[in-house]
């Protein structure tokens, strides 16, 4: 059984997953409208993976005898500045997401409820690799700069599924 404490604390992380989701869906729609089909391809996969991190949370606290909240849409930006942008925004997004994941799982271990903190540490582990997966991106695009050329294969190797 959850307690109140740390069904809250899970509840609160199935809004961020859900609005994380969101804001990959807006990026990808706003990459696809600018013709970076690889770059939209791969914003559209990723909006589905933190579909699925929010789904997984639903589950565990319905499991676990708790209730889950379904959050309302919150609207995330509708344009960006560039693909670099969009790289620099998702980094520090996750940053974000990372603290909001160590603090469910301090809190795991106040209450005393390993079960849950083992249940986070999938989280945790994910963060690691969005993190590193945003700054790989990042650096490509810093090699890239302002070249068209290299923003064009940048793209298609994300079209060709290389991006990962
Ligand atoms: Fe589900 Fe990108 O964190």
């Amino acid at each position: 059984m959850l307690s109140k404490k740390v069904q809250d604390s899970l509840n609160k992380q199935i809004e961020v997953e859900a609005y994380s989701s969101q804001v990959y869906l807006a990026m990808a729609s706003w990459a696809e409208t600018k013709g970076l089909n690889g770059v939209a391809s791969f914003l559209f996969t990723h909006s589905n993976e933190e579909r699925q991190h929010m789904l997984k949370l639903v589950r565990y606290v319905n499991t676990r005898g708790g209730t889950s909240d379904v959050p309302a849409l919150k609207k995330p930006p509708k344009t960006y500045k560039s693909v670099r942008d969009v790289f620099q925004q998702i980094l520090d997004h996750e940053r974000k997401v990372s603290q909001d994941i160590n603090n469910v799982v301090d809190l795991t271990l106040k209450e005393k409820d390993y079960i849950t903190h083992n249940f986070m540490q999938w989280y945790v582990a994910e963060q690691i690799e969005e993190e590193s997966l945003a700054q790989t991106m990042i650096d490509k695009l810093n090699l890239i700069s302002e070249d068209a050329g290299g923003l064009y294969l940048f793209d298609r190797d994300l079209e060709a599924g290389h991006g990962k």
